[in-house]
């Protein structure tokens, strides 16, 4: 708890301090590993993912459901890196008009389509395997968010520019990511080449925190 809270005091400072996080980040040159779907699948089975679920590591859900249904009600919600559909817990109540849900590992697809059986609507509420990097479908949605999952997917420029083909007028992309000094370089590469909209850290008492934000594509 105590080393918790030091890394969370270094990460809140390198907020708006950069240097202090390149100065006491482990393994600076070395890029964050991105997992294959067997190696995923392979932890779903295992129920490593079992905690996602937790209400304790649930907040930023809750966050960023209620920033993109205050801009939208009801809106129609792409999900890249699904899991089993924890975040879909969070905007359940806000009745979205149309989620899509996609994961590149069948495993955790198969698992929210378990979990979430009586939610399952073809062409309403729906969770399908596809590789967040290209996932390619013709709907327009009001949002598309990435929750914990931005940095397995790429270059974050060409990742929204993908993705601006499906983002209604005036939608918003919206992302969590756990607060950590690595993580940081991302948001900082996002922010300086989107307008945001939203941002906050969510912190909770065992110590965990992760940042959310909505952000546009600038001059989108
Ligand atoms: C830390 S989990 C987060 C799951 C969920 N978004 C949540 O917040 O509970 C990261 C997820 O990203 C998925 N993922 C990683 N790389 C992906 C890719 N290239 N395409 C789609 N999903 C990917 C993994 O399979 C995993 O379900």
């Amino acid at each position: 708890m105590a080393y918790l809270r030091w890394r969370r005091f270094l990460e809140l400072t390198s907020l708006d301090h950069p240097w202090v996080g390149e100065m006491f980040m482990r393994r600076r040159n070395e890029n964050p590993a991105a997992p294959d779907a067997e190696t995923w699948d392979k932890a779903y089975k295992e129920g490593v993912y079992q905690r996602l679920l937790r209400s304790e590591q649930r907040h930023h859900h809750r966050l960023l459901a209620g920033l993109v249904t205050e801009h939208c009600a009801r809106p129609r919600i792409l999900e890249i890196g699904c899991g089993e559909g924890a975040f879909y817990d969070a905007v359940r109540p806000f009745s979205p008009a149309r989620y899509l849900g996609a994961d590149f590992s069948p495993q955790s697809i198969d698992m929210a389509n378990a979990r979430l059986a009586g939610d399952l609507s073809p062409g309403k509420v729906d969770f399908v395997v596809g590789d967040g990097r290209a996932f390619v479908t013709d709907e327009q949605f009001d949002a598309i968010v990435f929750p914990e999952c931005i940095e397995y997917l790429g270059d974050p420029d060409e990742l929204f520019a993908h993705y601006a083909r499906n983002l209604a007028p005036g939608g918003l992309f919206g992302v969590t990511q756990w607060l950590g000094l690595k993580p940081l370089r991302t948001w900082r590469a996002i922010k300086a080449s989107t307008d945001i909209v939203d941002e906050a850290v969510v912190n909770t008492p065992w110590g965990g925190a992760w940042q959310v934000w909505t952000c546009r594509r600038r001059g989108a």
